[in-house]
C-alpha cells in the first residue's frame, strides 16, 4: 500500500510555482501554479459566490458570479458549470448575462418548477426558474428578477414580467434564495442586515411575509446570501435553518458565514438560541448555500461556498483566474446538550484514490492533492512543509482549533492574510476529515461539528508531514 501512495505521489515538475509578482491584476499570466485539481475553479477570470445550485438527472449544476473579462470584481454575469461526481467539473458558456436596462445579475438561485406552477414551460418539460437580484449602476439600485430554462439549465430566457420585485426604497436588497415549505413557495433575500421573507403560490409573483432582525446574530457587516431549509436529526427532530453570509466582521476577519437554529412557523423564522454560529471558522468559506434537489439521505442536504474572502480575493496570486469553490459538503443536524448543530462531511462521488495509512512522519514527494481521515488526541498537531521552507501548521488546545498559514509561501499581498485563525470546538470527540488541493485545505474536526479552511500559497508544494498525537488515519491520493 505504502508503494502506492508514494509511487502516486511524484513531484510534477510542471506544478512547480514560480516567483509571482503579487500585484499583477492582468491575466495575461497563464500560470496554472495553484490551480486546484478537484474543486471547481473557472478556467479564466473572476468567480465569487455559488448561485442556482440544482440537480437533475444524474448532474449537478452550479451557477456563479463570474466577470469574463477580468481577473477582478466587475459587472456580474451568471457562469455555469456542472458535475457527475462532484469532483470533476465541466465549464459551459455564461447562462445569463447583464441586461442593458436592469442591471448586473447579482447572486440568487434555482428551483426546477416540477408541476409548471409559474406557466412557463412550453412541453412537458419542467421549467428550471432562476431568481437573482438585477444591479443597476449608476445608483446601485436592486430589484428581482426571473430567467428560466426550457433545455435543462443551459440557456435562460428572461421574464418578460422582470423585475419581479421592485426596490422598495432599500439599498442592499438582494441574493434572493427559494424554497418550497410544505404549502408554499418561499424567498430569503437580504435587506441590509435583515433577512425578508417573501412568499408565492407560482414563482413569479411574490408577496412580503415578515423580517429576521436576527438580534442575537453578527451585524459586523452587510448581510448576503441567505437561505432557509431545514434538517432532521436521524432520531426525527427536524428544525428549520437560516443561512446568513456576512461582508465583513466575521470571527477571523473579513467575510464569513453564520446560521441560526429555529423554527418557520409559515409566515415568521423564530431563532432558539442566542449564541453566534459558524458555517466555517476558516477565513475562506463565503456565500455558501444548498443545492436544490440534491440526493441525500432524508432529512440532509448539500452544500457548497466560495474559497476566498471578500478582504483578500481580489489579489490573492493567481492571475489567469481568480477563486475557486469549496468541496461540496452533506449537512446534517445532531443535537450536543440540548441544543441543535449542523455537522458537516465531505461529499466527492469520484473520490476514491489510492489509500495508505497515515503515518506520524511522511514522505509527500510535492504532491498536495490528498485527503486524510484520522483519529488523534484531544491535542494534536500538524505540520506540512516544502523543498522551500513553507510551512502549513494546524493543532488543537482543549478548547480550540488553528490554522497558521503565515510562514506558508506567498502571504504578503494583504495584511491579515498572515493572521492566525482559530474555532471553538464543541466537543474534543476526535475524528477528522481533512482535504489538502494544491491551494486549500478544509478540515472537518470533531465529526464534523466545526469546519476550517483556508487558502494557501507555497513557493513549492509540499514534501513533509509531521504529526503529533495521531491515534490511526488513512491518506488518499487525489492525483489523477
Ligand atoms: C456576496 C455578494 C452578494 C452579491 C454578489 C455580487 O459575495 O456581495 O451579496 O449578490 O456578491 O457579486
Amino acid at each position: 500500500m505504502r508503494y502506492f501512495i508514494l509511487a502516486t505521489l511524484l513531484y510534477c515538475a510542471a506544478c512547480a510555482p514560480t516567483e509571482l509578482d503579487p500585484n499583477q491584476t492582468s491575466s495575461a499570466d497563464t500560470s496554472e501554479v495553484y490551480r486546484p485539481l478537484y474543486h471547481f475553479s473557472p478556467e479564466a477570470h473572476w468567480m465569487n459566490d455559488p448561485n442556482g445550485m440544482f440537480y437533475k438527472d444524474g448532474t449537478y449544476h452550479l451557477y456563479f458570479q463570474y466577470y469574463p473579462e477580468g481577473n477582478q470584481w466587475g459587472p456580474m454575469h451568471w457562469g455555469h458549470a456542472s458535475t457527475k461526481d462532484l469532483m470533476h467539473w465541466t465549464e459551459h458558456p455564461i447562462a445569463i448575462y447583464p441586461d442593458t436596462a436592469l442591471g448586473y445579475i447579482f447572486s440568487g438561485s434555482a428551483v426546477i418548477d416540477t408541476f409548471n406552477v409559474s406557466g412557463l414551460a412550453v412541453d412537458s418539460t419542467p421549467p428550471i426558474i432562476a431568481m437573482y437580484t438585477f444591479h443597476k449602476r449608476p445608483g446601485d439600485v436592486q430589484t428581482q428578477g426571473i430567467s428560466y430554462s426550457l433545455d435543462g439549465g443551459m440557456t435562460y430566457e428572461f421574464y418578460e414580467g422582470n423585475p419581479v420585485l421592485p426596490n422598495p426604497e432599500l439599498k442592499d436588497f438582494r441574493d434572493p434564495k427559494m424554497m418550497w415549505d410544505g404549502t408554499q413557495w418561499i424567498c430569503a433575500l437580504t435587506v441590509g442586515q435583515e433577512i425578508a421573507f417573501y412568499g408565492s403560490e407560482n414563482l413569479l409573483d411574490w408577496k412580503p411575509l415578515s423580517q429576521f432582525l436576527g438580534e442575537h446574530g453578527n451585524h459586523g457587516g452587510v448581510w448576503e446570501c441567505p437561505e432557509l431549509f431545514s434538517l432532521t436529526t436521524e432520531e426525527g427532530v427536524r428544525k428549520d435553518i437560516l443561512l446568513v453570509s456576512i461582508g465583513s466582521g466575521a470571527p477571523n476577519g473579513g467575510s464569513g458565514t453564520q446560521y441560526f437554529v429555529g423554527h418557520w412557523d409559515g409566515t415568521e423564522f423564530i431563532a432558539e438560541h442566542e449564541d453566534e454560529r459558524y458555517m466555517d471558522w476558516g477565513r475562506d468559506n463565503y456565500a455558501g448555500v444548498n443545492w436544490w434537489n440534491a440526493p441525500t439521505d432524508r432529512g440532509k442536504k448539500l452544500f457548497m461556498g466560495w474559497m476566498s474572502n471578500w478582504e483578500y480575493a481580489q489579489v490573492v496570486p493567481t492571475y489567469k483566474w481568480r477563486s475557486s469553490m469549496t468541496l461540496p459538503r452533506e449537512l446534517s443536524l445532531v443535537e450536543l446538550d440540548g441544543q441543535f448543530h449542523i455537522k458537516q462531511q465531505f461529499r466527492l462521488d469520484g473520490g476514491n484514490g489510492y489509500q495508505a495509512n497515515l503515518e506520524p512522519k511522511m514522505g509527500l514527494r510535492g504532491a498536495n492533492t490528498f485527503g486524510i481521515n484520522f483519529s488523534a488526541e484531544p491535542q494534536w498537531s500538524l505540520r506540512l512543509t516544502s523543498a522551500e521552507g513553507d510551512t502549513l501548521d494546524i493543532w488543537t488546545s482543549v478548547d480550540s482549533i488553528y490554522i497558521d498559514r503565515s510562514k506558508c509561501g506567498l502571504v504578503d499581498f494583504e495584511p491579515s492574510f498572515k493572521n492566525i485563525m482559530s474555532g471553538p470546538r464543541k466537543t474534543t470527540a476526535a475524528e477528522y476529515e481533512m482535504y489538502i488541493d494544491i491551494m486549500s485545505l478544509e478540515l472537518l474536526a470533531d465529526d464534523g461539528l466545526t469546519a476550517m479552511t483556508a487558502t494557501f500559497f507555497p513557493k513549492k508544494p509540499f514534501n513533509k508531514l509531521e504529526f503529533e498525537g495521531l491515534k490511526e488515519g488513512t491518506l488518499t491520493s487525489l492525483r489523477e
